[in-house]
């Protein structure tokens, strides 16, 4: 089941736009209504809706243009157009172009209700495809990428349905997440796949020479520059160019590539001649560019060339389904790579895994797997072949605060809250353990056979 399904309303036509909500909110919905088009496009852009019902006449961005955006950016959304009396044949047309459902102005609330309740059930019908899939162990790999987590096969449909469609994407995530991995994925699903992929590091150069990087250079241009050199948006001609790390490139080459995306021509550096390119880009960063284009800090107008696609990848921690899956991937593979009979995560180390945060993402969760394949001695991973980050989080995490999560069993839950509950007591006391089987309420010996259990006599 869809927890709470989400439904966005889009009518500049107040009263319309409020009976509509609070219809839907009364029966359970967690409903967003906005006015403008554009408003709604930006929502729809950012969250996964599962029901958008839209006016089709607005001013500005109509019914049809949330539309096309709806199905780029979340493909599962079902868009119901909202039509006027006498504009039918426009509904009609939505339809073909993939809206699902149409009603026509004015509609009583119960139509409207009949309409949305059976999208939902087949939202849920989808949903529930996908949890079988998983629970069938049907793995969600997709060109290396792994990832069982609802969160993180959003992201992938969004990567197969924008593959070939030549659109400029936006990939933010925290470090480590694998924004690079899905500019790969992207450029090769698409029709481009056997041309040039080029990648540019932004962060990496100096403002002058990622200008002649970019755009190349004639003869004689700077000091220096003894021959012509073709830039990257010339190597990349056909193919991709994954712009990384966007967010930091100087006010003066934001100009130059605001122009190369409107027009798609430049000059090299010292050069006359316009070149012409066909190149479809790609960027990445892990700044929060709109936040920064309203500041002025980015341009706002290349922020909306580059963002026509955004894909957000969430972290780590935010998808925790995703990290014993991504861990035994990366054992085998290490295991493989340096020879050794490590095949497994014991069941102490992957609990240790799932509570880590992982600040550094996926990229942190590999090389911790690729060290302790290395320095692993037994036949399965132990939490003392992980790295002391890892197991200082875990200690000093379970003296502090209780997580709750819902990924594991109510059973296991509350073995875990038990241990903190004596590691707490045992910490308080200072380690004296009649004090604590006191403060515990339980015998000494109880206490004993506990702290056994849960291997915490070893810690004191
Ligand atoms: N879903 C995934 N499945 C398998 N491997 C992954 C996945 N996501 C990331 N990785 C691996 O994690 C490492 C980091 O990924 P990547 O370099 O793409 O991240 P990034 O977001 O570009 O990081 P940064 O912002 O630091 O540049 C890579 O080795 C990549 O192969
Ligand atoms: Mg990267």
């Amino acid at each position: 089941m869809i927890n709470q399904p989400k439904i966005l309303v889009i009518d500049d036509e107040p009263l319309m736009r409020i009976s509509v909500a609070d219809a839907l909110i009364a029966e359970g919905y967690e409903v967003k209504g906005v006015e403008s088009g554009r408003e709604g496009m930006d929502l729809i852009c950012k969250n996964a809706y599962d029901v958008i019902m839209t006016d089709l006449k607005l001013p500005e961005v109509d019914g049809l243009e949330i539309l096309k955006t709806a199905l780029k950016c979340f493909p599962k959304s079902k868009v119901i157009m909202i039509t006027a009396y006498g504009s039918v044949d426009t509904a009609v047309e939505a339809m073909k172009q993939g809206a699902y459902d149409y009603i026509t102005k004015p509609f009583s609330m119960d139509e409207l209700l009949i309409i949305v309740k059976r999208l939902i059930e087949f939202r849920e019908l989808e949903y529930e495809n996908i949890k079988l899939k998983n629970e069938i162990g049907e793995q969600y790999t997709f060109e290396g990428m792994v990832g069982n987590s609802v969160k993180m096969q959003e992201v992938l449909e969004k990567v197969k349905v924008v593959a070939d469609t030549g659109s400029t994407v936006l990939i933010t995530g925290e470090s480590g997440t694998g924004k690079e991995l899905i500019a790969n994925a992207i450029h090769h699903n698409s029709s481009r796949k056997d041309n040039p992929f080029i990648k540019v590091s932004c962060a990496a150069l100096p403002e002058s020479l990622l200008e002649a990087e970019l755009f190349g250079y004639e003869k004689g241009a700077f000091t220096g520059a003894l021959k012509q050199k073709k830039g990257r948006f010339e190597l990349a001609h056909s193919g991709t160019l994954f712009l990384d790390e966007i967010g930091e490139i100087s006010p003066a080459i934001q100009v130059k590539l605001l122009r190369v995306l409107q027009e798609r021509q430049f000059e090299r550096l010292g050069g006359t001649e316009t070149l012409n390119v066909d190149v479809r880009i790609i960027c990445a960063t892990q700044r929060d560019l709109k936040k920064e284009a309203k500041q002025g800090v980015f341009r706002e107008d290349l922020y909306y060339r580059l963002n026509v696609v955004p894909i957000h990848i969430p972290p780590l921690r935010e998808r925790k389904e995703d990290i014993l899956l991504l861990a035994s991937g990366f054992v085998k593979k290490f295991a493989a790579q340096n020879n050794k009979p490590i095949q497994c995560i014991s069941e102490k180390a992957k609990e240790l895994l799932f509570h880590y945060p992982f600040p550094g993402n996926v990229r942190e969760l590999e090389h911790a797997m690729e060290r302790a394949v290395i320095l692993g001695n037994s036949k399965e991973i132990q939490p003392a072949d992980l790295p002391d980050d890892m197991l200082n989080f875990y200690n000093k995490d379970l003296k502090t605060s209780i997580k709750i999560s819902y990924a594991e069993p109510l059973s296991k839950a509350i073995e875990h809250f038990e241990k903190e509950f004596i590691i707490k007591a045992i910490d308080e006391t200072k380690g004296n353990k009649t004090l604590a089987a006191v403060k515990l309420g339980i015998s000494r010996k109880t206490l004993w056979e506990k702290c056994k259990n849960y291997g915490l006599d070893k810690a004191k």
